[in-house]
């Protein structure tokens, strides 16, 4: 099993985070290792359902190809500390959202990248004083790991960028969602 990578310490950690994450492994397509209870909530799947799959399947049809481009050139990059991009995605139940996904490595010590770590974020129904509280809680939980990590031989990489102009992001991810009602999307 994949998930039995994670460390124990960095697994309980990322299990009991308030916003929801996921680890992939830097290698191949990038399978899942670990997606935690928030995640789930949020998208609906289990991690029993993703482990060892590419989280691409929350896109189904979709394709949103600026911000899937933007993505891959973060993975293709191993110097690019962390990209943050909305994305159209899809809850198991069909419903669409847009995910505010912000993605960045887990580096060993001694060079490679570890783990691709992610967070997710539905910001087409948020408020804009809740996407700034996520961003906080998403700041902390880094800031927290960051110890937890190095435990075991880990660097967090990347900061950061938090969201200016939540009210302008979120008034965006609801026309993208608009957009996709009038069937321009897919
Ligand atoms: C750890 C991790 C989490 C990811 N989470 C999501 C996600 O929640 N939603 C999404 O649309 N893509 C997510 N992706 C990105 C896709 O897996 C994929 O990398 C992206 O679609 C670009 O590659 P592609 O054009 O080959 O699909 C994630 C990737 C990684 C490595």
């Amino acid at each position: 099993m994949q998930e039995l990578n994670v460390p124990d310490d960095l697994k309980i950690f990322i299990e009991g985070s308030p916003v929801a994450l996921a680890l992939a492994l830097p290698d191949g397509d990038h399978p899942l290792a670990l997606v935690n209870p928030r995640f789930s909530e949020l998208t609906g799947y289990s991690h029993a359902e993703l482990v060892g799959r590419n989280c691409r399947l929350l896109q189904r049809d979709a394709d949103d190809r600026d911000a899937r481009a933007k993505l891959r050139a973060f993975l293709e990059d191993d110097a690019a500390p962390s990209v943050r991009t909305p994305i159209l995605n899809f809850k198991k139940d069909g419903t669409p959202f847009v995910n505010l996904l912000y993605m960045s490595r887990l580096r060993s010590l001694s060079g490679p990248t570890r783990f691709i770590f992610a967070s997710q974020y539905d910001v087409s129904r948020a408020q804009p004083e809740r996407l700034q509280d996520y961003d906080q809680a998403l700041g902390q939980t880094l800031t927290r790991l960051t110890p937890i990590a190095a435990e075991s031989g880990i660097i967090v990489e990347g900061t950061l960028t938090t969201i200016a102009h939540s009210a302008t992001t979120i008034a965006q991810a609801k026309l993208t969602l608009a957009d996709l009602d009038e069937g321009s999307m897919l």
